[in-house]
């Protein structure tokens, strides 16, 4: 638990504790071709709640943006990517900060995409203090969330948060998004093929796996039709 272990995005080498989180490990790489097909390449990206950083750190290893913020409010999870930025050398192009929400970045940053994936499951205040990588009690990181991110918005910004069918009903984020002064989008799916053995882990690299993995990763993909993980897409009015 205490020992820091590493997975490689392309060049970079990232440095992760298992018990802050490793759901950006996975599902979290469905990011790389939602970013990529919907916004491209973007100067500055925020990863909200980014526990280890594997979403941001993954989106910058595949050039999908300039610049990298990332926040949590777990100490451990900014350890981490500290640790990832220090031995990557990346402290002209990543800024962290440990924060509770967007409480303790300063006004000044803002963001052309802020990516996420935030607890899951509504809950109660003593379920979200015994689980904070699960739990938002009664909505109350995401509603916040929405209302603090569009001051750190650049005019064309963006906001793409990954949320789970087991967990919430994509028809819910529309009135919370409207009510924060943000603009609904749309919500989708946008899964990526997984490679065996692999898992999305090798799949967020940029090297490419041999055929059949590819053909067997196709199968795999094709016949499991209740993924759960979707997208929630709204921006700056
Ligand atoms: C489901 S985990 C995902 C972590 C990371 N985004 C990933 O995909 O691997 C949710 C993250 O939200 C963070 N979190 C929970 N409550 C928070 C809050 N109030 N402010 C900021 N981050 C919070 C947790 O520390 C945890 O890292």
């Amino acid at each position: 638990m205490d020992e820091l272990k590493s997975v490689k995005y392309g060049e970079i080498n990232v440095r992760y504790y298992e018990d802050v989180g490793i759901g950006g490990m996975d599902f979290g790489q469905d990011f790389i071709p939602a970013v990529r097909q919907n916004f491209g390449k973007v100067g500055s990206i925020c990863d909200f709640a980014a526990g280890n950083g594997f979403i941001g750190f993954a989106l910058l290893a595949n050039g999908l943006c300039d610049r990298l913020c990332l926040t949590d409010m777990n100490p451990r999870a900014i350890e981490a990517c500290r640790q990832t930025v220090k031995e990557n050398r990346l402290e002209g192009k990543v800024t962290i900060y440990e924060s509770d929400g967007l409480r303790d970045v300063p006004a000044s940053e803002k963001w052309d995409l802020v990516v996420g994936n935030l607890p899951h499951y509504n809950g109660s205040e003593e379920q979200y203090r015994k689980d904070i990588k699960a739990i938002d009690p009664d909505w109350t990181i995401h509603r916040q969330f929405y209302r603090d991110v569009s001051s750190h918005l650049s005019d064309r910004g963006a906001v793409l948060i990954v949320e789970d069918l087991k967990a919430s009903r994509p028809e819910m984020w529309r009135k919370m998004v409207e009510e924060s002064g943000l603009k609904f989008v749309k919500t989708f799916k946008h899964r990526m093929i997984r490679y065996p053995g692999g898992s999305a882990i090798r799949s967020a690299t940029v090297s490419k796996p041999p055929f059949y993995k590819l053909v067997i990763a196709g199968i795999r993909w094709a016949m499991n039709p209740t993924y759960p993980f979707y997208f929630v897409w709204s921006a700056r009015k």
